[in-house]
């Protein structure tokens, strides 16, 4: 057999509990051919042992359906989940869930999702943090009004700031904005850790991670480091911004975090003049892959110049205009991250996405 036949047998070989194939995830890490030896690397990122066990039998049946036998398999796993329960393994044991905003890009309403959902579920009585872990663009001290705020510290820990009821640090109050560009993976991967590590966060019921935009070490290190609850995608409906969403949901299912929807920012437009929607960069495009991965549709948030506004002055518009009816699809869909945190669904029914 030569790499392509090995590759076609392992491309028909499924990753446990889904329907795509190991190759297409990418957990193929090298294949080695030797006469008929063959000798395969994969690197899953589950850390169950049934899972790599599941997939030593499938992969040795495939290989004997096409009459191979001699096939060595070598599985690379992740060290198992930390427990909330043990003693200092858990970065953060305080807090109850983590919730990880991402997107595949910049600039698609992530920060402005984050600080939303993040006053409104404190507005619902919860506990709640925001870790600004875009260290590219980290601009939500900015838009929760805290850009001028010192950092005060007790003798062992940093204090985060409140305001509007939610507890923030972000990279942007820690670091020179020069310094972080020159960042390279490991270095993100440790600052992550001493976000845990070092500041007091106390008691949480949610901590929302602002993720940098795209699939890399910042979001695998923080998976590895605390228990992620659920993930958030945001996207604009665009049909050329879904493949980006896509991949950002594609990143949840392969670090085992529990997708609890996507947030369709800039979803139609809303007049400030006359308060009535308009359809001009489309709607409802996110419904397409929130069906292929069975996923919920959380919102579908408008374009709206109050949205950017609010942002800006650093009153973001849950505080500043909480009877618009943007504030209001930001509190349900706060309502329903909280009950998939409780459930594990978003129920969403009252929520028809239509498919444009
Ligand atoms: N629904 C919206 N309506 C109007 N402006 C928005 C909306 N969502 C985001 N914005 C604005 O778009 C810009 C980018 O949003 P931001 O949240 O910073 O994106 P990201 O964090 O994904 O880079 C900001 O100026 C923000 O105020
Ligand atoms: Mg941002």
């Amino acid at each position: 057999m030569n790499e392509n036949e090995v590759k076609a047998v392992l491309s028909g070989v499924k990753y446990p509990g889904f329907d795509k194939d190991i190759v297409s995830f990418g957990f193929v890490r090298s294949v080695q051919i030797k006469g008929d030896q063959i000798a395969i690397d994969l690197e899953i990122t589950a850390s169950a042992l049934e899972v790599a066990n599941k997939l030593r039998s499938d992969i040795a049946a495939a290989f004997a359906a096409v009459g191979h036998k001699n096939v060595a398999l070598k599985i690379v796993q992740p060290a198992a989940p930390k427990q909330s329960s043990s003693r200092g393994k858990n970065l953060a044991p305080n807090i109850k869930n983590f919730v990880m905003v991402s997107s595949g890009k910049g600039g698609v309403g992530k920060s402005t999702t984050t600080v939303n959902l993040a006053i409104a579920t404190a507005m619902q009585g919860k506990k709640v943090g925001i870790l600004d872990a875009d260290i590219y663009g980290p601009n939500v001290p900015r838009m929760m009004g805290l850009e001028n705020e010192k950092l005060k510290a007790n003798a062992e820990k940093v204090l985060p700031p409140e305001r509007y009821g939610v507890k923030v640090m972000s990279m942007g109050m820690i670091l020179e904005p020069a310094q972080a560009l020159i960042w390279r993976g490991p270095m993100i991967i440790k600052t992550i850790e001493q976000f845990f590590s070092d500041i007091s966060w106390g008691d949480l019921d949610v901590l929302f991670l602002d993720m940098p935009p795209g699939t890399g070490d910042a979001q695998l290190s923080l998976a590895q480091s605390v228990p992620v609850s659920a993930g958030i995608v945001v996207s604009t409906p665009q049909t050329v911004a879904l493949d980006d969403a896509r991949r950002g949901l594609d990143m949840f299912v392969k670090m085992h975090i529990p997708i609890a929807g996507i947030i369709e920012n800039m979803s139609g437009f809303i007049c400030p003049c006359c308060d009535k929607e308009y359809d001009i960069f489309g709607k409802g495009g996110c419904a397409t892959i929130a069906s292929e991965f069975n996923a919920s549709i959380l919102a579908e948030i408008p374009i709206e110049p109050a949205i950017r506004e609010g942002g800006d002055v650093g009153a973001p518009i849950v505080i500043k205009e909480p009877s618009k009816e943007t504030a209001k699809r930001y509190l349900q869909a706060a309502d329903r991250l909280w009950n998939f945190l409780q459930n594990g669904n978003a129920d969403n029914s009252a929520i028809q996405p239509v498919i444009s």
